[in-house]
């Protein structure tokens, strides 16, 4: 079958570029990749790097079109998978709307890249200034406690992206972890 052969591909890994350190090149398209979604001050206790206290955040979603295709068809996401988390100042509503809250500056950009021959766990964690090229974070970081604690799919926060939830459902690729969470959260 066609699309099999396509989907078993290995990879598009050349699209995740490091420098020669441990960085992460930015990927400098990643605004007209695939958007996932888009959350305001979701709090989980986690210091939003280059943040002050307080400020109130709007992050996006975007992923790689070659991933979000094959997770459209089987429900998980393959080697060459490439997240990035743009967090941007959300600023009280201007001189047109009188309340809400709109997008501004960049405060930091995250990422979580599946690199299955670098990195032990598959998967790793980057911060950026959205300037500069993205600081690999190590296995000890709060990153992957807590994507591997509680992402409804293999790491990542699928519970959170309202179109790719139904997608994990159906394919049954949701983590033990998540479903037990999400039950006694019902029964609250
Ligand atoms: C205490 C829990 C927690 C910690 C710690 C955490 N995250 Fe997340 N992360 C989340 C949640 C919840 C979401 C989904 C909702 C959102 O914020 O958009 C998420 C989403 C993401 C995404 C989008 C892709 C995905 O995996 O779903 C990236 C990229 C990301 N986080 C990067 C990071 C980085 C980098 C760190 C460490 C500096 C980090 N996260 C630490 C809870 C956490």
């Amino acid at each position: 079958m066609a699309i099999c052969v396509a989907l078993a591909q290995p990879a598009f890994a050349a699209d995740i570029a490091y420098t020669e350190g441990e960085a992460l090149v930015l990927p400098a398209d990643y605004r007209a990749r695939t958007f996932l979604t888009s959350s305001i001050d979701l709090s989980y206790n986690k210091p939003v790097p280059g943040a002050p206290a307080g400020l109130s955040l709007l992050d996006n979603v975007f992923v790689n079109p070659a991933a979000y295709t094959a997770y459209v068809a089987t429900g998980r996401w393959p080697d060459g998978t490439i997240f990035v988390k743009e967090n941007r100042r959300a600023e009280a509503a201007g001189t047109i709307s009188r309340t809400g809250k709109y997008q501004t500056e960049v405060a930091s950009i995250e990422l979580h890249v599946k690199d299955e021959k670098r990195f032990p766990g598959k998967w790793a964690f980057f911060v950026s200034d959205g300037k500069t090229p993205a600081e690999y974070m190590p296995p000890s970081a709060a990153c992957y406690a807590c994507h591997s604690a509680h992402g409804a799919v293999d790491t990542t926060f699928v519970q959170f992206y309202p179109t790719m939830l139904a997608i994990a459902k159906t394919r049954g690729t949701l983590e033990t972890a998540y479903l037990k969470e999400s039950e006694s959260l019902k029964r609250r």
